[in-house]
């Protein structure tokens, strides 16, 4: 799944792999998880996330290519945040070479940058089960996760300076990525603005007319 900063990838994601019963792999959720831990990774990590920058190419393709083997990855999975860059794609063809996989489609979520600014301005996350939150629900609620009744956070790297910061990377180095897997033939655009509803519908009706899905 390809798209900018706030463009909705997490959010969507989480619906999609309830619907279709696969793994959600999510490069950023996992970093996340190894700041949070304190691990040698998540400290490796943190400095480049907290200024909105990418993490290293080797050690990103390192935990995709590991995570790929997990069990649960058996009956199929979403990538969230991977591939971001042209080496961590190629090196995902040649994870999905060796183990005889193939891409089923690339989503690509298309929305506006005024738009991805706005929603990650108010964009809260659960500190502890990493639920997403717009501004809208959160400003409803009281600040509490409704899953887990952990703490709602604003994320580092949704500062002002980081969001800048990520959607200039995302242009440079990911949005390349579009013009990859057009060529490739599996990219479908999908167009992010309305509600979660709306958009997920436009998924399901994509993924529904391709084959395996
Ligand atoms: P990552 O976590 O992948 O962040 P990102 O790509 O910047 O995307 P976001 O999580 O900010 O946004 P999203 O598109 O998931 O939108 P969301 O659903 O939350 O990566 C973070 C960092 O980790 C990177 O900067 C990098 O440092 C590192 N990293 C990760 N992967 C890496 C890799 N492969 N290589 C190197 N480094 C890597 O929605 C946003 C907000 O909008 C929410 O509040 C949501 O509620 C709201 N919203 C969603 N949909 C709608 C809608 N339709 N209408 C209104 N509001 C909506």
């Amino acid at each position: 799944m390809l798209g900018a900063p706030g463009a909705g990838k997490g959010t969507q994601a989480g619906l999609i792999a309830e619907k279709y019963k696969i793994s959600h792999i999510s490069t950023g959720d996992i970093l996340r998880e190894a700041v949070k831990q304190g691990t040698e990774l998540g400290r490796a990590a943190q400095s480049y996330m907290s200024k909105g920058e990418l993490a290293p190419d080797e050690v990103v393709i390192g935990i995709v290519a590991e995570r790929l083997q997990q069990p649960d990855c058996a009956n199929g999975f979403l990538l969230d945040g991977f591939p971001r860059t042209a080496a961590q794609a190629r090196a995902l063809d040649e994870v999905l070479d060796e183990h005889r996989l193939s891409l089923d489609a690339v989503l690509s979520l298309e929305v506006d940058e005024a738009e991805v600014v706005r929603r990650l301005s108010g964009r809260r996350v659960c500190a502890k089960c990493g639920a997403i939150y717009s501004s809208s629900e959160a400003a409803r609620g009281p600040q509490v996760c409704e899953t887990c009744g952990g703490e709602l956070i604003t994320r580092s790297d949704d500062q002002p300076e980081a969001v800048r910061r990520r959607l200039q990377v995302y242009k440079a180095q990911t949005e390349p990525l579009v013009e990859y897997y057009a060529r490739a033939g599996i990219l479908k655009r999908v167009p992010a603005t309305g509600t979660v509803e709306e958009v997920f519908a436009r998924i399901a009706q994509t993924l529904d007319g391709v084959g395996s899905a």
